[in-house]
């Protein structure tokens, strides 16, 4: 449930980036600025969340990114201004720190692509990268896998699977 929280928040600024141009009149350059900003800051944010995680553990830090994440949905459509709407989207990007949690103790995982894994360096624990099922260390259950969908020139996440095997 919190993940899927924190999902759709962060999705939130990519969703209505149509409605945010027309609005505030952006260029295209302005509005790719405006939709990458939580993406990369999701990115950027994953290894402090997860040093945090091991530090703090997963329930505490996770409430308190929902709590951020909260605040940041609900300053969205109160922007006046594409600044505003920016730094919005700078705060909503800490929704997505969680996105690759590990299904041990919910420190991000990080992806090896030259090893095939997703690593998670909290109690070492790793992924395959392909399917997402644990291969050693502490996870039993398979990284939850994001529903991808191509419209066009743009790739939408739809949805979670969580998986149990
Ligand atoms: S939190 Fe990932 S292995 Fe423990």
């Amino acid at each position: 449930m919190s993940f899927t929280l924190s999902f759709a928040a962060w999705g939130l600024i990519g969703g209505l980036a149509s409605v945010f141009a027309e609005l505030y009149g952006l260029t295209a350059s302005r509005t790719a600025l405006l939709v990458a900003v939580p993406v990369l800051l999701g990115s950027l944010a994953r290894l402090p969340m997860g040093m945090l995680t091991d530090r703090f553990g997963g329930r505490a830090v996770f409430t308190a990114l929902l709590l951020v994440s909260a605040l940041a949905a609900w300053i969205v459509p109160t922007t006046t201004s594409y600044a505003s709407l920016l730094a919005a989207a700078f705060l909503l990007g800490l929704a997505g720190s969680y996105s690759q949690k590990c299904t041990h103790l919910a420190c991000a995982v990080i992806p090896q692509p030259e090893r095939g894994v997703l690593h998670c360096p909290c109690h070492e624990g790793y992924f395959d990268l392909r399917s997402g099922r644990p291969i050693a260390g502490p996870p039993s259950r398979p990284l939850a896998r994001i529903l991808l969908e191509v419209r066009g020139r743009d790739i939408y996440a739809t949805g979670v699977e969580w998986r149990t095997t």
